[in-house]
């Protein structure tokens, strides 16, 4: 393992503008009492990094300048903190980004993802796009024996997928994924790894990733081209599917499930939405008794734990969504290569 360094180089979101990132030292941190020091082996660059990146509205009002972002990572721990006896040094973890305060009702009734005093690692607070980073131990999740550490940092991801499928049947189910970034391509090689009878997976144009889609077990992939609701009617029968998942962001794609999914059926929504706030068809939602869920982040802990499962008996295809590995220094060029579309997940080995 070695000895840790007082001080580290970590990319540091320092210039309010796009881009505006730099290499600065920084010193390495301690851990607080019920924390854990990790040293970082691999940290996937997300959608939420290149808000930041871009320095967007959202970004502007809650990521402090001189912050280091990312937050999907795993790493090896190499210090403890007072009181921590959960872990020990050398634990191969990977971290839940959703810090809690484990005390409010939120908490209390086991929705620790939506806690009311909580915050996001590596947006709000400093986070993994550096060789070290502090986190409290119950975000440091223990991940299956023998994981690849790269495979092991896009449990942040992958549980997203996870958590928008589970809220609606999967198993013997038909399922609709909306929109094929890295969270949805997950989410089709999700649902057939855990039983879905039939997979429609739907982007508009990155013919790269409806590739992929298809390559992840897809029966069926559609774009701009198809007309959506028409083509997911005529395959289930007329009836739409049982379990429509959104992850595109773009309006069209929701009102699309929404009119393709089965009378009583259930519509989850992960996306975020950016300046057009979309139109949704609510009688449609009332009179077709349509369960319309939002989703934020993974359940704790069983989320983790169907991810865990999965990972362990080797049932999703991490390699295919994975489709950049690059070294930390390239942290730029990851992002570059990001903002064009053309890949699944970009992971950053150090
Ligand atoms: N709620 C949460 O906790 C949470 C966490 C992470 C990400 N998100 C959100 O989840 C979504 C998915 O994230 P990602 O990183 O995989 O997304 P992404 O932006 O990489 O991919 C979106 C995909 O949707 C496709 N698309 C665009 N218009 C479409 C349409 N009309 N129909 C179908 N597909 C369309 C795009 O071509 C693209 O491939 C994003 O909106 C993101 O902000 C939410
Ligand atoms: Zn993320
Ligand atoms: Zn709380």
């Amino acid at each position: 393992m070695g000895s840790v360094p007082a001080t580290m180089m970590a990319w540091t979101k320092t210039r309010p503008e796009v881009g505006g990132f730099t290499l600065e030292e920084h010193a390495v941190p301690n851990p607080g009492p019920g924390e854990v020091l990790v040293q970082t082996q691999s940290t996937s660059v997300c959608g939420t990094d290149l808000h930041i990146w871009k320095w967007d509205e959202w970004s502007r009002e809650n990521v402090p300048l001189g912050t280091v972002t990312g937050h999907e990572t795993s790493g090896r721990i190499v210090a403890l903190g007072e009181g921590v006896s959960s872990h020990a040094i050398g634990d191969h973890v990977a971290i839940e980004c959703h810090l809690a305060c484990w005390a409010c009702p939120r908490c209390d009734e086991g929705n620790a993802h939506v806690c009311e005093n909580g915050s996001i690692f590596g947006v709000h607070g400093h986070g993994a796009f550096a060789p070290y980073f502090v986190i409290p131990a119950i975000n440091a999740r223990h991940v299956p024996e023998g994981l690849d550490p790269g495979h092991a940092s896009v449990q942040d991801p992958l549980g997203n997928a996870i958590h928008t499928l589970t809220g609606g049947p999967i198993d013997g189910a038909t399922v609709a994924i909306h929109g094929l970034g890295p969270i949805g391509l997950f989410a089709v090689n999700a649902a057939k790894a855990m039983g879905a009878s039939t997979v429609i997976a739907v982007d508009w144009d990155n013919t790269y990733r409806m590739n992929l889609a298809k390559e992840l077990g897809a029966d069926m992939v559609l774009g701009k081209d198809d007309d959506v609701v028409a083509s997911i009617l005529e395959a289930t029968e007329g009836r739409g599917v049982d379990n429509s998942c959104e992850f595109s962001g773009a309006a069209s794609a929701l009102s699309n499930a929404i009119h393709s999914t089965r009378m009583g059926g259930y519509v989850n929504i992960l996306s975020v939405y950016g300046q057009s706030m979309p139109e949704v068809p609510m009688n449609e939602v009332v009179f077709r008794y349509l369960h319309l869920k939002g989703i934020n982040g993974r359940k704790m802990w069983s989320t983790w734990d169907t991810m865990h499962d999965l990972l362990a008996r080797g049932a999703i295809d991490v390699d295919k969504v994975l489709t950049h590995r690059m070294s930390i220094e390239a942290f730029e060029d990851a992002v570059q290569l990001a903002l064009t579309g053309d890949c699944g997940k970009v992971v950053l080995d150090f």
